[in-house]
């Protein structure tokens, strides 16, 4: 399990870390023009950074939303008095603000969850013991999170075919998680063992994580990646460019329909066409088999100005209207297969537990 001080990490650097003086962020708008962290001390501004996006990415944000919990249960000690109630019902008021950060990543929600089971079995601990057993469950959600990524890169890369050319989308790196990634996972394994596969990762409009994020991952592990707007995927593939396509998800129903990014299900559409194989690569905790199908995810809607404005610039006329899906859902039948650490799950899909 990690320390306090550096848990560890596969990547080359850390994206979150719990100081003793609060949390730090790896911030995810700057990159790739500038590596700084962010320093979080409570749960209000653990939901800020999540919600800007300052940290991103299903697993990353379920992570965050647990070392938020660390910051409030830090926050109550400090006050007097605290009792082990007061302390309780504190921490599951500051569940319930971190959860409403993001609505369609189900590991937010996941995390908080299995957080709220945690505080309620030790509400009759003393205050000390609650915050220890605090900082405990969330440093076992980030180590557990690094483990799922590496088992999904080992199931993952024995799908990948000698000299793949990859296309993946937005990013499902380890920025994405607690460290080593998802889909990126799955790159990473594979180009360990054949240097010569390659990746192509499309830009992701409106917030670039393609671009800015995934180029910049690839780049530091010397991954040969070549960068394409939104719109060219289609005519790479029909040029016989694509050998597979691998993404992450934000969360994936009892029926196998997956959300994430938007723009993902117009590539499993694309990948289908031109008979290329599309999988999605996803930690248990991204499975909610509570829902049924697709239909049931939320998609959360982001501000009007992430479409309006490209790096300051206003790129339409005023008097347009916008529209900001964040996420889209990609129908099971259009999905080769979901890695999951488990294993590689084939359609039809019957997930009845995370
Ligand atoms: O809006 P974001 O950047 O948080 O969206 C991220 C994605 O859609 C990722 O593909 C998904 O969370 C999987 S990350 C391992």
């Amino acid at each position: 399990m990690g320390s306090l001080a550096s848990q560890p990490t596969e990547n080359k650097v850390t994206v979150i870390r719990l100081d003793s003086d609060g949390v730090s962020l790896l911030d995810q708008t700057a990159i790739p023009r500038e590596v700084r962290y962010a320093k979080i001390t409570t749960p209000d501004e653990m939901r800020h950074a999540i919600q800007t996006m300052v940290v991103r990415g299903a697993p990353a944000i379920g992570v965050a939303g647990a070392y938020g919990l660390i910051l409030s249960a830090r926050q109550q000690l400090q006050e007097s008095p605290v009792t082990s109630q007061s302390m309780a019902a504190a921490l599951l008021a500051d569940a319930d603000l971190l959860e409403s950060a993001r609505p369609t990543a189900v590991n937010l929600q996941w995390a908080m969850d299995r957080m709220r089971r945690l505080i309620q079995a030790k509400a009759d601990h003393s205050p000390e013991e609650i915050l220890k057993a605090v900082e405990a469950e969330a440093l076992r959600i980030y180590d557990e999170d690094v483990a799922m990524c590496k088992a999904i890169g080992k199931h993952g890369a024995a799908l990948v075919p000698k000299a793949a050319r990859i296309l993946t989308h937005c990013n499902a790196g380890a920025l994405a998680t607690a460290g080593y990634g998802t889909a990126l996972g799955v790159i990473r394994e594979a180009f360990a063992a054949d240097p010569s596969i390659q990746v192509y990762a499309d830009e992701t409009r409106p917030r670039l994580q393609g671009a800015r994020l995934t180029t910049w991952e690839m780049v530091q592990e010397g991954i040969p990646v070549t960068l394409i707007t939104d719109n060219m995927s289609a005519w790479v593939m029909k040029q016989g460019k694509v050998d597979m396509v691998i993404v992450g998800a934000d969360r994936i129903a009892a029926n196998g329909d997956a959300a994430n990014k938007i723009g993902t299900y117009l590539l499993a559409l694309a990948a289908k066409a031109h008979n290329i194989p599309f999988y999605v690569a996803a930690p248990s905790s991204t499975v909610d088999p509570s829902i049924a199908s697709g239909e049931q995810i939320p998609i959360e809607e982001r501000p009007e100005d992430e479409v309006y404005w490209i790096h300051n610039e206003a790129i339409c006329p005023e008097g347009v209207r916008f529209f900001n899906p964040s996420f889209d859902v990609t129908p099971a039948e259009l999905i080769t297969g979901i890695i999951t650490e488990k294993g590689v799950f084939r359609y039809p899909y019957h997930f009845t537990s995370a």
